[in-house]
């Protein structure tokens, strides 16, 4: 199927409203790869006609189906591995000091937003397993969430190709956390059960997430227009605990965005926390973080 430029401009707005994410004019290859298959199936002969259809017979099913064909779910474990060093040596110990003493010291609430297939979530499990051996014993709430139900149905069952394993898990930590089964690997249940999954557009308003000790936010805005980015950037400021972490991704910065976030250093890894005016309320012990 060819893509005109009149494909083009109007699978792009869809795109945008859908999901956030940006296709310039040069991406009409990307529109042809991805999109071909969902239009022919569902007897379009344009891309055109596909963007007609979607937009007026407000298919949530047809919607799915292309914020799933379009989205890149590129992802591995421990990836780019500084965020999760920082979390082991720096954040996790701070935030055990900081809340000893309070109601709630055992309590952490972390986000992985964007999580695609939930690797990063499972890394965030193993490396507090490693620093908190009787973890499970800990009030420990990790929320996943992404756009792609195909990434997050993936996800939630925790299997991996050996593929997927070959990027990024050490065999120790192969052996500690996951079984064997005929076709791969699956994650033990003392790790999934950490790990909430949910269908969540970050687009949207962030109703009943938070606050969080830690929001891992990488590699999503950059696909995002800067209007989009910001906003997402803002509001997730709006998530975090006073003392809270959010790391990007190791291509992205936060530092055009004004006062809202601070940057930090550990090692080689940088991560913000949020300036103190306007920061989310102190969590109460009992208030639920995501689910
Ligand atoms: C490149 S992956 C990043 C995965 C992981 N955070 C990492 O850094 O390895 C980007 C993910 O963002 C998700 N995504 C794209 N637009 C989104 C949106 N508007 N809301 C939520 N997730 C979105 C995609 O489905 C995809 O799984």
């Amino acid at each position: 199927m060819e893509v005109s430029s009149e494909d083009i401009k109007v699978i792009s707005r869809l795109v945008d409203d859908l999901c956030g994410i940006v296709l310039d004019e040069t991406k009409g290859y990307l529109i042809k790869s991805r999109l071909t298959r969902i239009a022919e199936e569902t007897g379009c002969s344009t891309f055109s006609e596909l963007y007609y259809k979607v937009r007026y017979a407000n298919d949530k099913t047809l919607q799915t189906k292309i914020i799933d064909a379009i989205t890149t779910n590129e992802t591995l474990f421990f990836r780019d591995t500084t965020p999760f060093e920082a979390m082991r040596h720096k954040v996790i110990p701070d935030l055990i000091d900081e809340k000893a003493g309070t109601a709630c010291p055992r309590r952490l609430r972390i986000w992985s937003a964007a999580c695609s297939t939930g690797q990063e979530p499972y890394s965030m499990v193993m490396v507090l397993y490693e620093l908190l051996p009787d973890a499970a014993r800990w009030d420990i709430q990790i929320t996943a969430t992404d756009i792609s139900d195909t990434a997050i149905r993936q996800a939630s069952l925790g299997r991996y190709s050996d593929m997927e394993i070959n990027r990024g898990m050490t065999s120790q930590m192969l052996a500690k956390y996951f079984n064997r089964e005929p076709s791969g690997w699956k994650v033990k249940d003392e790790v999934r059960g950490l790990v909430a999954f949910r269908r969540i557009n970050l687009l949207e308003p962030f109703v009943g997430l938070g606050p969080f000790d830690i929001v891992f936010c990488r590699n999503v805005a950059i696909y995002f227009s800067p209007e989009a980015r910001r906003s997402l950037f803002l509001r997730l400021a709006d998530t975090l605990t006073p003392s809270g972490y959010l790391f990007v991704g190791s291509s992205e910065s936060l530092t055009d965005l004004g006062p809202r976030f601070a940057p930090h250093q550990h090692c080689r890894s940088i991560f913000y926390r949020p300036n103190k005016s306007g920061a989310a309320a102190p969590q109460a012990c009992l208030a639920g973080a995501g689910r």
